[in-house]
């Protein structure tokens, strides 16, 4: 029997697959579509302070391999969010639903901490926060929190402060060099980091001459974005000790452990669910199975476990 727990800084899970925010819902949508005993966490889609209608439609277009979306972070705001959903999922998924991972953002720093302070009160399922930091700095130019190392640095400690809970942090991919980033993040106390967010792109109706969302731009996401995600991995486990969600094009057990030999500790499968909503249970079976097959008593083990 392969011991598939992991320890995700300070997040216990009982299997090293998690969902990716955005596109699990709230929790309780996929109940019944696939067995919620082999998910090591549930990440849900993005909170922020208050409610935020999202982006004009269409929101997202098919592209090969891949998916563009632009939703624009579309919520319910954080007090809905913690007064009904939390409760909602507690209450649907049962004594054995896996722990949340609540996604956050916003447009400062102090509301990011506002929303994790009021998160950490909600108590459990709550079990982790996740900060979304590819969004834009409203209050400070607009550009992303995630694009500017010392703006990083700054919300880490002040979301550290504002909570007890596992912090995880959530980079893009989309940078020069991800050490800085990397070093942020470890410097002011996050427990573990998240990769890789949707990477920015477009696409363009050439009959009308228009973008095809209605943002005009987007993030891209599914398969063709995996071996990105596994260089972006390998990257920050070379410069960090910092555990690594990862994800990125996870639709079956040999992409989640590639990323776990890249250096990942855990993890979530994003856009493949829609496609197939039982493909994290699949992808957990799948590892325990390779685990099996190459004499391995525990997933740990494959975490940055490349030949040299
Ligand atoms: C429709 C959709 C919505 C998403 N919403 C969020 C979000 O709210 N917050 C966030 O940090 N990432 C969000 N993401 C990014 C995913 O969590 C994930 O990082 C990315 O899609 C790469 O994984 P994948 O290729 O397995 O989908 C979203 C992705 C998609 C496709």
């Amino acid at each position: 029997m392969v011991d598939l727990s992991v320890d995700l800084g300070g997040l216990e899970m009982r299997t090293p697959v998690a969902t990716a925010s955005g596109t699990f819902g709230y929790g309780t949508e996929y109940i019944g579509a696939l067995d919620y005993t082999k998910l090591g966490a549930v990440t849900v889609k993005g909170v922020r302070r208050d409610p935020w209608p999202g982006n004009p439609m269409p929101r997202h277009v098919e592209v090969f391999g891949g998916l563009v979306n632009a939703i624009g972070l579309q919520g319910p705001g954080v007090e809905a969010f913690a007064g009904h959903y939390v409760k909602h999922y507690a209450r649907t998924a049962g004594p054995d639903a896996p722990p949340l991972i609540v996604n956050i953002w916003g447009g400062s720093v102090d509301e990011y901490a506002e929303v994790a302070a009021r998160l950490t009160q909600a108590g459990a399922p709550v079990s982790a926060i996740e900060c979304n930091v590819s969004c834009p700095n409203v209050k400070e130019g607009g550009h992303t929190f995630g694009q500017d190392p010392a703006i990083l640095a700054r919300l880490v400690k002040t979301v550290r402060a504002a909570t007890s809970l596992p912090l995880i942090v959530k980079l893009a991919p989309n940078v020069p060099d991800m050490a800085p980033y990397v070093a942020a993040c470890e410097e002011n106390g996050a427990d573990a980091l998240a990769l890789i967010n949707t990477i920015p792109a477009m696409v363009i109706d050439v009959e009308a001459r228009r973008p095809v969302l209605g943002n005009r731009t987007g993030g891209l996401s599914g398969r063709c974005v995996h071996p990105v995600a596994v260089k972006a991995v390998y990257d920050a486990h070379r410069c960090s000790r910092l555990p690594i969600l990862a994800m990125g094009g996870v639709y079956e057990a040999k992409d989640a452990i590639e990323l776990m030999l890249a250096g990942a500790t855990a993890v979530a499968v994003g856009t493949a669910t829609f496609t197939s909503p039982a493909t994290a249970a699949a992808v957990c079976d799948g590892m325990a199975d390779y685990c099996e097959r190459h004499g391995i008593a525990s997933v740990r083990e494959l975490t940055g476990a490349l030949e040299t």
